[in-house]
This record gives C-alpha cells, sequence and structure tokens, in this order.
C-alpha cells in the first residue's frame, strides 16, 4: 500500500507515451485515474490499465472544468502537447511556430485556472509538464544549435514552468494548499510519438539514424516508462514536496531544479 491508494487523480495526454506511463504507474500505485484526450480509440489504452476516460481538449474550459467538478482530484497532471513541426524557422509557418503554445501553454492556463477557481480541495498537487529545453540559453550544455528545429516550443515549456511559479504566488496568497509543481524531462525521448517525429528529423538532417541521434546527443534512452514510475514516486514521497521544478534524466532520481 502506497500513500496514492485511492487517490484521484486526473491525466491530460493520457492515452499515450509518458502521459499514458504516468497513467498505468498511478494505477498501478492503487489511485483512481482519469485520463482525457481527443482520440477516443487511442484512450482504449489508459482504459486497458483501469482508468476512466474523458474524449476531449485539454484546451477547453468548460470540459476541463466538468472533468474536476466530476472527479474532484487530488493529483491533477497537465501533460497534454502538441506535436512539433520539427522544421528549420524558414521553412515554419505560424500555425506551425504556435502550435505549442495554443495547446500546451493554453491547457495549463486552463487547467491552473481551473484548480485555483475551484479551488481543489487542500493538499493537493498540480504537475506541469514542461521539457529540459526550456533550459536553454540558461545551461551551457544544452547548444541553440541542437533545438534549431524547435519553433516556439522552447518558451511555450519555459513559460509553463514559469506558470507553476504564478499559481503557487496565488495559492500561497489565498491559503489554498495546493501545490503546483512542473516535471522536466532532460532528455528527448524517441518512445513517445512526438519524440520519434523530432528525433527523426534531427536523425535525418545529420545523415544518422535515430539511435546514433539520441545516443550521441544523450549517451542514453529515457524511457517513458521510467518518467512514468519517477511521476508516481514524486507524487508519494514526501521529499517531493519542496522543490518546484524537478528534472528527469535516464537512470537517476528525479533532481530539483528549483
Ligand atoms: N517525448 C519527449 O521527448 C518529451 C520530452 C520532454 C517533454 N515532453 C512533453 O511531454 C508531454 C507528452 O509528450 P509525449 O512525447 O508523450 O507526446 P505524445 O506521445 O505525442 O502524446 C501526446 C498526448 O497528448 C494528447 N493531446 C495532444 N493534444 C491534446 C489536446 N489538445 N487535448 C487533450 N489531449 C491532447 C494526445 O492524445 P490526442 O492526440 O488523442 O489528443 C496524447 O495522449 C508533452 O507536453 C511534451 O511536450 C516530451
Amino acid at each position: 500500500m502506497t500513500g496514492l491508494e485511492n487517490k484521484r487523480a486526473i491525466v491530460t495526454g493520457g492515452s499515450a507515451g509518458i502521459g499514458l506511463e504516468i497513467v498505468r504507474s498511478l494505477r498501478a500505485q492503487g489511485a483512481e485515474v482519469t485520463a482525457i484526450a481527443r482520440n477516443d480509440a487511442k484512450l482504449d489504452a489508459a482504459r486497458d490499465a483501469g482508468a476512466r476516460a474523458i474524449v476531449g481538449d485539454a484546451t477547453d474550459a468548460g470540459l476541463i472544468g466538468s472533468a474536476i467538478d466530476t472527479v474532484d482530484p487530488d493529483i491533477l497532471i497537465l501533460n497534454a502537447g502538441a506535436r512539433l513541426a520539427a522544421k528549420t524557422l524558414d521553412r515554419q509557418n505560424w500555425d506551425d511556430f504556435s502550435a505549442i503554445w495554443n495547446t500546451d501553454v493554453r491547457a495549463t492556463f486552463v487547467g491552473i485556472q481551473a484548480a485555483l477557481h475551484r479551488p481543489l480541495r487542500p493538499g493537493s498537487r498540480v504537475l506541469v509538464m514542461s521539457s529540459g529545453a526550456a533550459m536553454v540559453m540558461s545551461l551551457p550544455a544544452i547548444k541553440p544549435e541542437d533545438l534549431r528545429m524547435s519553433g516556439g516550443y522552447i518558451g511555450a515549456k519555459r513559460m509553463v514552468w514559469f506558470m507553476a511559479h504564478q499559481a503557487n504566488a496565488v495559492s500561497r496568497e489565498r491559503g489554498l494548499n495546493v501545490l503546483f509543481q512542473v516535471l522536466v524531462p532532460a532528455q528527448l525521448m524517441a518512445g513517445t510519438e512526438l519524440g520519434r517525429v523530432v528525433a527523426t528529423a534531427y536523425a535525418d538532417a545529420e545523415g544518422i539514424t535515430v539511435e546514433e541521434h539520441i545516443l550521441g546527443r544523450y549517451g542514453s534512452h529515457l524511457e517513458p516508462a521510467q518518467v512514468g514510475r519517477q511521476v508516481a514516486e514524486l507524487l508519494d514521497d514526501p521529499a517531493y514536496r519542496t522543490g518546484v521544478a524537478y528534472g528527469i534524466r535516464a537512470g537517476v532520481q528525479p533532481f530539483p531544479l528549483d
């Protein structure tokens, strides 16, 4: 029995990739999980893990509000994310460039507002999905050139990270005791649909295989299943209540970033 037994969780983008692995891990720890995504058929994977499914768009404030009213969650995971166009800037149109803002940032805005407006019950956690790419230009180890096909992704993922801080300020001011935290997977994962598209674009540009690209840049594979397991640990272990953002890398425990 863990501290997640009978907790109620909502996972946006819970039908595939990292979100599906989070769903599976939370279910394995005894949580009641509701997965939200747009494609009904793909949600069968979450249903197979014992989750309830809501078909809809995570940027729809009405849908997220009614999901929160129905589930009354202790845990809200804002993971839904758009695909990157994975093209250099000169080959993107505005829709390509802004897709991440219109999905990831908007869905985070909608989810955070719903959590603050309801508000969620005291002691609840809201996890926002950012990316290690958000640290480019503040971390010399990440070369801007290596992210040249990411369009609006960097700013969007930095924005959702900062939104968690903004939300914590409101939570403190209003004495809500709702904690907003940020997940920062620090390696591209070719094991998700989104990650595969990006890894393939860079590998093709470099004339190498996806495997060579991932191992050349990161030295190892970060598997979505590890992220899923570590999100469950992060929610269960009180040691992870102290920080706002946690980095996730292959083979190590989540590490605090701020
Ligand atoms: N893969 C990586 O290397 C990596 C690294 C760092 C961070 N991340 C972040 O992790 C998150 C998940 O990425 P992933 O690689 O697992 O992506 P993925 O395999 O493409 O899965 C995306 C999930 O989000 C759902 N989704 C997309 N738009 C949605 C919307 N408007 N409303 C509801 N659900 C929506 C998708 O289902 P439907 O399309 O059916 O709605 C799917 O369930 C994203 O925020 C991504 O930016 C990924």
